[in-house]
């Protein structure tokens, strides 16, 4: 059974695009080793990850990333077993949307574009859900806006 772990964060100020991208190359050669998949989307200085795996993988991962200073605010949105994995095949796709307030079509076209990489089954139907709802969320508000109600729905 497959483990899913979805959160959002706020990237810390000094958390450079050149240093998540970085970062994002030693996070996937850990993730194939431990046979870890996902996506994270980058907007607005926030961050939206999903992680599935083996649930003693992704808790052990999902540990170290709530500790890690180069983000904070980390809010689970998701953390249930949940049956198949949605993106298989990616070690950790990363996607980061334009900054632009009027590329609201664009970005749209590249959340859609994630969207159908995603290999849904009736067992991870619920992550995907929270997954897809979060994303959008993600590109349609103000950074400040975005936090409050993702919280207000699905925070502790
Ligand atoms: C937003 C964000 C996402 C991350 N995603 C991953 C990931 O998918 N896999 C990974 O191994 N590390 C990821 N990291 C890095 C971990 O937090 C941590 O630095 C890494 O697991 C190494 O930890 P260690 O040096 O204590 O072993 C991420 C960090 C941040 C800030």
């Amino acid at each position: 059974m497959i483990h899913a772990v979805i959160y959002i964060s706020k990237a810390d100020p000094g958390f450079s695009k050149g240093e998540v991208k970085e970062m994002l190359l030693k996070a996937k050669s850990y993730n194939r080793t431990h046979e870890i998949t996902g996506c994270i989307l980058y907007h607005k200085q926030q961050f939206l990850q999903l992680i599935e795996g083996a649930e003693k993988d992704v808790r052990e991962l999902y540990r170290k990333l709530v500790e890690d200073n180069r983000h904070h605010e980390v809010t689970t949105l998701f953390d249930e077993s949940s049956g198949t994995r949605i993106f298989p095949n990616w070690a950790m796709a990363f996607y980061e949307f334009e900054e632009e307030e009027d590329s609201t079509a664009h970005t749209r076209l590249q959340l859609d574009q994630i969207l159908e990489q995603a290999t849904i089954s009736e067992g991870n139907k619920e992550a995907f859900g929270v997954l897809e709802r979060s994303a959008e969320r993600l590109l349609a508000q103000g950074q400040h806006e975005l936090f409050n109600t993702v919280r207000r729905l699905f925070g502790d």
